[in-house]
């Protein structure tokens, strides 16, 4: 783990980041143009006549950890979904490093292999762990580096035992999921999404179906992913608490669209929007 100095650090260099960015992005002649990990620009999702998603634009700088609240149905779960290619939007572009997720550069669709290639980018992590009861721990994380990414077995058991060690189960490797318990499960999820290197992880209410004292433990355990690595995180959660103490920024939905965003103190201690506010008492208050 990062001492709180070296975090602090990080967080000043990355800021110093953003705003020498915004610098070149302005009035400088040779203009950098910043590379988002993850960018949705005037993206609208309909199922049928009921509008999801209005409009959404939203940037995640590489490294940066995001959060999304807001109330029940605003369509935080949608936005992840189109992330990960799960669906498609009705309008709008998404691109991953700038490549777009969606049209190749004549604006036609993708291949399928193009597609793949881009969304393995992304890692994604679910309120349910879905893994696979009938194998071990070990052949869970080794199962999709040795078939998607071609790795031998030998390197794929490597790297499946460092990150084992990161969320702490080194000792599961041979347990089935039944064996564990759900806390347990959901930090083999983790650890089976960043065996795929993903550049940018999605995690979505990760602690809703567990126990607050096993939620806690794999909050802990995305507490690591952040400080000590660079994969950028968009996360989706209830936990305020954790959502103040992990977010870089914190974006607020509300019926399809951005209604706020910020850094966690100014969002928790100044919200400017009435909605936030609402939104905040509602959850705070329990
Ligand atoms: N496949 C679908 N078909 C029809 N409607 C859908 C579908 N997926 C989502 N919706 C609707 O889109 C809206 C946004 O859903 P979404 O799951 O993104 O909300 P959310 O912000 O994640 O909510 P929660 O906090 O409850 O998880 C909801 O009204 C939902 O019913
Ligand atoms: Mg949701």
């Amino acid at each position: 783990m990062l001492s709180a100095t070296n975090f602090s650090q990080q967080l000043q260099f990355e800021s110093n980041a953003v705003d020498d960015s915004m610098d070149e992005g302005g009035a400088a002649p040779h203009a950098k143009k910043m590379m988002w990990s993850i960018e949705f620009e005037k993206v609208s999702k309909s199922f049928g006549s009921h509008q999801v998603l209005v409009d959404l634009d939203l940037q995640v700088r590489p490294g940066e950890k995001v959060t999304l609240i807001g109330p029940s149905g605003s369509g935080k779960t949608t936005v992840l979904r189109l992330a990960m290619t799960l669906a498609k939007p009705t309008r709008g572009d998404i691109r991953i490093f700038g490549e777009s997720i969606l049209f190749d550069a004549d604006k036609k669709g993708l291949s399928a292999a193009q597609e793949s290639r881009i969304r393995r980018r992304c890692g994604m992590v679910f309120q349910q762990y879905n893994l696979f009861p009938h194998l071990t721990v070990l052949q869970n994380l080794i199962l999709a580096p040795t078939t998607v990414l071609r790795q031998s077995k030998a390197q794929a058991v490597e790297s499946a035992m460092v990150y084992l060690r990161m969320v702490g189960l080194q000792d599961k490797a041979r347990s089935y999921p039944a064996q564990l318990s759900g806390g347990q499960q959901q930090r083999i999820a983790i650890a089976r999404a960043l065996v795929m290197k993903p550049e940018i992880l999605l995690l979505d209410e990760i602690t809703s179906a567990l126990d607050p004292e096993l939620a806690g433990e794999v909050l802990d355990v995305v507490r690591r992913v952040a400080h000590e690595s660079r994969v950028s995180l968009l996360i989706v959660t209830h936990e305020m608490r954790f959502a103040r103490e992990v977010s870089d920024r914190i974006a607020v939905f509300d019926r399809g669209s951005i209604i706020e965003q910020g850094v966690p103190e100014k969002i928790f201690t100044q919200p400017e929007n009435e909605r936030t506010r609402t939104f905040l008492q509602s959850v705070l208050d329990h």
